[in-house]
């Protein structure tokens, strides 16, 4: 949901910033702008489109050097998407531009007083009010600590900002209030920017700042206060991330090279968390005193998150014994709580920084319920404010589809379940490392799976030009149906829904004819026979049943179209291997139609608005 980044330093600002915006494009993309300091003032550069549109229009026509500058890559809230809303925004006198990653709500209002005061607008975004607030308090003022202080108080919303000021070529100010905002500190250079990921090619030394923060980044120094101006003090940490996680490498996309990740994902999860065939999750004795003597647990989360929490909900009720309610983070966090003290909230999150899953966390903790974290971002905002938080380890993600970041998910709430289970003595020795030993065959098994690549793209070859896909399954494996539908509809457009198979013939039936690509998850396990009773259903009405089934299934092979053969496996590991094919059709159909899987219309990866 936007990006900025923020330069002071020795080398061509020009060029750090657009290589930042590249790595933060995933944030948003529907715009890009870039400000640089000059002795003659602030010039901006602004484009809709790409970042590959503002790059090619610098180097078209180059701006001149300078050494300090902001830019921003745009997800539109307030503004439709053109050069004049795409940031920075510069203030009418000029003194100030400003980038913004967030939403102000009362920017009617404080428009209406800057216009009463002679302000002239030139876009429709919230951003501008901000620029030219800081102007007008700055003129009040004469002292800008007091300006920007006075401004950020004046702001209700979400903002994480960094600003240019024409009067000072050694300072770029940040602010952050609700959405993420991180400080890397080089040598005679520093950076601000919204993911560490922008950061990462210029040091590994980060600060992350908090709610209500204001930094004051020179070349040689960095100071933080808080809204009220007291200086603060913050820890500085040291980035465990690799340059290449942010790179595609030889992939064309980062949603393939994400996809083909995953076999390294659910390994390294296997060495965090396991020892000699046993989880050992429960060995901390505060997750332990959070998930035991648990009445009830509700998992609230969005997107593909809230598909991994649909899957452990099956698999804390089934071996854990635990019941568990699943809902989307954006309807649980504005919605009476009704829970005591016995209920356990989790969010699950990729990112950490889901506006609506942040709500869902803060909703619970204001009711004294205890809030567990499963997150892949360490130092993000659901990863801090939680009272324990659980890493997925699946290395950053950038392709805007979750695709390894949900494997790990699934992964981490398969151990939690079975330890449980192990620690309420409902699943014995012998079947819990029974289960781990299978878990350990997990990467090579999806090694396996991604071998089936060609024939996944053949498929997606027959199906591509259809307008709609329906996707079944059942049990454990509804959940993989619904985010396969997900993959499909964001990353190629094509409409897909997911239904719970047995709900068929209850409606849904009345779509199939020989025009629907209908994709079956039937991998054997419990539900098996009565997912072939409704694939039947299906191919009986002419529908060109797609199949995902364990190799050498001979009945549904008989009654699909196309077969995906995936390992056997036992049923709990089933939703990790059989959602692999679902991604690698999604990303082919997405190839096919000639849509860039990384960068869907209208979407961005981490999505800091409600
Ligand atoms: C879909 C996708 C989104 C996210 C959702 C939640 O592929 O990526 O649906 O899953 O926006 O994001 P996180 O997990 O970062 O909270």
């Amino acid at each position: 949901m936007c990006g900025i980044v923020g330069y002071v330093g020795h080398k061509d600002a020009e060029s750090v910033l657009t290589v930042g915006l590249q790595k933060l494009e995933y944030r948003g993309y529907d715009s890009a702008g870039i400000a640089l300091l000059l002795p003659s003032g602030i010039i901006v550069r602004k484009k809709a489109g790409k970042i590959r549109e503002l790059i090619s229009s610098l180097e078209e026509d180059p701006l001149p050097k300078s050494t300090i500058g902001i830019a921003h890559t745009r997800w539109a809230t307030h503004g439709g998407v053109c050069d004049v809303n795409a940031h920075p925004h510069v203030s009418q006198d000029g003194l100030f531009a400003v980038v913004h990653n967030g939403i102000i709500d009362n920017f009617s209002a404080l428009k209406e007083v800057l216009e009463e005061e002679g302000y002239e607008f030139r876009s429709e975004t919230d951003t501008e009010v901000i620029s030219n607030l800081l102007e007008r308090n700055y003129k009040l003022l004469g002292d800008l600590k007091g300006a920007v202080l006075k401004t950020v108080r004046e702001l209700k919303g979400s903002f994480a900002l960094a600003v240019l000021f024409r009067e000072d070529d050694d300072l770029v100010i940040g602010v952050r209030k609700d959405s993420p905002l991180v400080v890397g500190l080089g040598e005679g250079e520093n950076i601000i920017a919204s993911d560490p990921v922008a950061i990462l090619p210029h040091t590994k030394r980060v600060v992350y700042m908090e709610d209500e923060e204001v930094v004051f980044v020179r070349r040689n120094s960095v100071d933080f206060y808080d809204f009220e101006g007291n200086p603060i003090q913050k820890e500085v940490k040291i980035l465990d991330y690799n340059e290449e996680d942010a790179e595609k490498g030889p992939y064309p996309h980062f949603m393939l090279k994400e996809i083909y990740e995953q076999p390294r994902v659910l390994a390294v999860n296997l060495d965090m968390y396991v020892r000699d065939n046993r989880p050992v999750l429960l060995k901390d004795l505060n997750l332990r005193r959070l998930l035991l003597n648990r009445s009830r647990v509700v998992i609230e989360a969005a997107g593909t998150s809230y598909h991994a929490g649909l899957v452990g909900k099956y698999l804390l009720e089934t071996y854990a014994g635990v019941p568990v309610e699943v809902e989307y983070s954006s309807e649980f966090s504005h919605r009476r709580l009704v829970a005591d003290s016995k209920t356990l909230v989790v969010a699950i999150s990729q990112s950490g920084e889901t506006a609506d899953t942040i709500d869902g966390l803060r909703h619970a903790k204001k009711h004294g319920l205890d809030v567990l974290a499963i997150v892949n971002r360490p130092e993000s905002t659901i990863a801090r404010e939680s009272d324990y938080v659980i890493y997925t380890n699946a290395g950053i993600e950038v392709g805007v589809a979750s695709t390894k970041a949900y494997i790990a998910q699934v992964q981490v709430l398969t151990l939690l379940a079975l330890e449980l289970a192990h620690v309420k003595g409902l699943i014995t020795d012998d079947e819990l490392e029974y289960m781990i030993s299978h878990m350990k065959s997990l990467p090579r098994i999806v090694e396996k799976v991604l071998s089936l690549d060609a024939h996944v793209e053949h498929i997606a070859g027959k199906i591509f030009r259809s307008t709609n896909a329906m996707f079944l399954g059942r049990g454990i494996n509804y959940p993989t149906a619904l985010e396969g539908a997900l993959k499909l509809k964001e990353v190629s457009y094509m409409h897909a829904i997911g239904y719970a198979a047995g709900e068929m013939k209850h409606g849904p039936l009345a779509l199939v004819d020989d025009n629907l690509p209908v994709i079956v998850v039937n991998p054997k396990s419990s539900v098996y026979e009565l997912t072939v009773s409704s694939t039947h259903e299906v191919a009986s009405r002419g529908g060109r049943v797609i199949s995902v089934i364990t190799e050498g299934d001979r009945r549904m092979a008989e009654i699909s179209e196309y077969k995906i053969h995936i390992p056997d496996v036992p049923e709990i590991f089933t939703p990790i291997v059989s959602i692999v094919p679902l991604q690698l059709l999604a990303y082919y159909v997405a190839i096919l139609r000639g849509v860039d899987p990384d960068k869907p219309r209208n979407l961005a990866k981490s999505v800091t608005v409600r």
